[in-house]
């Protein structure tokens, strides 16, 4: 049940609209009590013209029969004066002035409510994007993608719906029930003992359905996750689909998904629509039961006149539709409650990578130590790296080499931290980078992704990285460095030309350049290049390849390639499989060793 405190802490942003909520849905409650009591004195005008009522009040004693009393005495004075007709006259007015003000009111509450509802929703969602961007990068495996994007959407809006906007429910119903009940006990408290004697029953028929309804909804909202998954994954993979004429399989793949989200749904709307027609015929059989016994009191002139059950009915019928809403809402939230146990799964997820408590400022002066590193991918046995160490000299270029798979990437990644190692440690001039800021650690690395990750968006915020102040002329000198310049120039829009989905408008040589000089944006005194040339020609790795070794220069790098042309004029050349280091040395010293890499340069040489 935290979640819901959680929620209500959210909607308490919102103290004034709240305030203006429940005042304005308490007015509204009182008039439109008004407007319908107001049927009474229109009765007594049409039924009683002339012959004074006897003053039944006076006999009962009670003080609600005395205002009564009272206010029939007034409205007979008023038919005397000014006559029968222009007392009904009169009377219509009244109503439809009261019928105004009080929709002026109802309309107030909305008012209030549509800022709380949808400032909720927005609060909600931005907590959720904060948290995904928080979460490590280890919590988005490509099944959690398309569930998140369910949450987000899907849930979300539920929440919204239900458990916020039965919050106008919450607060307007009761108001009016209390005040109903309290006008139904005035007229006549034996028929309202009477009618609350089934309102329990009522209850706990209603009730009953509604917990089921939950789990149902939950099991739905997970099954849909799944189904925005497959979607998701096939979008991303059209041009495989198309080209293996895998779209029957794809297909397959899906229906199956979305039949079991109907059969569930289908369960579940079953058991939804059920509470209108139970609470409606509960609600009527109580009606039955007050006319029976009502009339019985009006016909045998048992302290009920005719015209005041008639009022009584009136507003006895008012209770049903917020008594209603209500059963509806608990429904409503029993189903939000599902989704916003979804929403509460991320925003609770562990942020295994965690910043530290009291950082330590970035210094890099020496060295970058990777110290017994180990380290396994969540959820495989296996582990990536195993007793991985390596020194690094500020000003050194290191080249990483090995099979794929033997952990290449894998180290780049423990460098950036995006992951923490199991065991070991990464050290920045002998301080652990766990006890950095993790902003300032990064901004001080400049990282080239095996896969270029590019923005549907202009060459020149995928260079700066949507920095609200781009720098016209750094982004020319390191997309000069990148030798990006000669293609951006080329483009239609230079800088500014929008470059399509993932940068799906470049070739893969101009997409890797591309991504080079967002590494080299910001400056860093480090560089992390993966697989930084194995998407260009022969031509371009020769242009990326010199343009590499001038911004190396005065920066110490680690640079992963499968080309060992690219990594012959490394300090030093490391070799890894398994996740271990197997050789170290330069170029001419791991070929004069005649194992591992200089193998590797026979295989390349044979293919080249
Ligand atoms: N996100 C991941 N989740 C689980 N296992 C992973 C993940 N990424 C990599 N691995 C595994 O970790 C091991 C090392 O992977 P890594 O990406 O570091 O290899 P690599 O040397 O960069 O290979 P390549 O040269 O093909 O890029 C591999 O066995 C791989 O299957
Ligand atoms: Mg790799």
């Amino acid at each position: 049940m935290r979640r819901f405190g959680d929620l209500f802490k959210l909607v308490l942003r919102y103290r004034l609209n709240l305030a203006g909520n429940i005042a304005f849905n308490a007015l509204g409650s009182v008039l439109s009590l008004f407007t319908f009591l107001a049927i009474v004195p229109f009765l007594r005008i049409l039924f009683r013209t002339g012959n004074a009522a006897p003053d039944q009040g006076a006999e009962n004693g009670g003080q609600a029969d005395a205002v009564f009393a009272r206010l029939s005495q007034s409205l007979d004075a008023l038919v005397a004066v000014h006559g029968a007709e222009r007392a009904l006259l009169f009377m219509c007015g009244a109503i439809a002035i009261l019928a105004f003000v009080k929709n002026l009111v109802t309309y107030l509450s909305f008012y209030s409510l549509s800022t709380i509802r949808t400032g909720v929703a927005r609060d909600l969602r931005n907590q959720m994007f904060d948290r995904i961007l928080a979460l490590p990068v280890g919590y988005f495996t490509e099944q959690r993608k398309g569930d998140l994007i369910s949450r987000m959407t899907n849930d979300l809006m539920e929440v919204e719906f239900s458990v916020i906007g039965t919050l106008e429910v919450l607060f307007k119903a009761p108001i009016m029930i209390l005040l109903s009940l309290i006008t139904l006990f005035a007229i006549s408290w034996e028929l309202t003992l009477f009618a609350l004697v089934f309102m329990p029953v009522a209850g706990v028929v209603i009730s009953r359905i509604a917990t089921t309804l939950r789990g149902a909804a939950g099991r739905g909202k997970e099954r849909l996750g799944a189904l925005i998954s497959r979607l998701e994954e096939t979008l991303g993979a059209m041009m495989v689909v198309k080209a293996f004429d895998a779209a029957p399989r794809f297909r397959d793949r899906f229906s199956e998904h979305n039949e079991g989200y109907f059969r569930l749904m289908r369960r579940l709307y079953k058991r939804e629509y059920l509470s209108s027609p139970v609470s409606e015929f509960v609600s009527m059989s109580v009606i039955a039961v007050l006319l029976g016994v009502g009339g019985r009191l009006v016909l045998r002139g048992e302290g009920l006149e005719g015209e005041l059950f008639i009022g009584y009915l009136v507003v006895f019928s008012q209770i049903i539709p917020p008594a209603r809403s209500l059963s509806d809402a608990l429904f409503k939230v029993q189903k939000g409650a599902a989704s916003l146990d979804r929403l509460d799964e991320v925003l609770q997820a562990e942020v295994t990578v965690e910043e530290p408590k009291e950082p330590v400022t970035f210094g890099f002066e020496t060295s970058i130590r990777f110290d017994q590193v180990r380290f396994g991918y969540p959820g495989s046995t296996a582990a990536a790296l195993d007793g991985f160490s390596l020194d690094i000299t500020k000003g050194e270029t290191v080249a990483l080499v090995g099979a794929s798979g033997s952990g290449k990437t894998t180290v780049a990644r423990l460098l950036l931290r995006l992951y923490d190692p199991d065991s070991g440690s990464v050290r920045v001039d002998g301080t652990d980078i766990r006890e950095l800021r993790m902003g300032e650690l990064r901004r001080h690395i400049g990282f080239v992704t095996q896969d270029p990750l590019l923005f549907n968006d202009t060459v020149e915020a995928n260079i700066a990285l949507f920095d609200p102040t781009p720098d016209a002329g750094r982004i020319a000198e390191v997309s000069e460095v990148a030798h990006a310049r000669e293609f951006i120039d080329q483009l239609p829009e230079g800088d500014q030309t929008p470059i399509g989905d993932g940068g799906g408008r470049l070739s893969g040589g101009q997409r890797q350049r591309l991504a080079i000089a967002r590494a080299l944006y910001h400056d860093p005194p480090i560089l992390v290049l993966d697989e930084a040339t194995s998407a260009l020609d022969a031509e371009g790795e020769r242009l990326v390849q010199a343009a590499i070794e001038r911004v190396m220069e005065g920066r110490t790098a680690l640079v992963i390639a499968h080309r060992l042309s690219t990594v012959r004029r490394a300090d030093r050349i490391v070799v890894m499989s398994q996740g271990r280091i197997v050789e170290v040395g330069t170029h001419a010293e791991l070929m004069a060793l005649e194992g591992t890499y200089h193998g590797m340069v026979a295989l390349q040489q044979l293919e080249g």
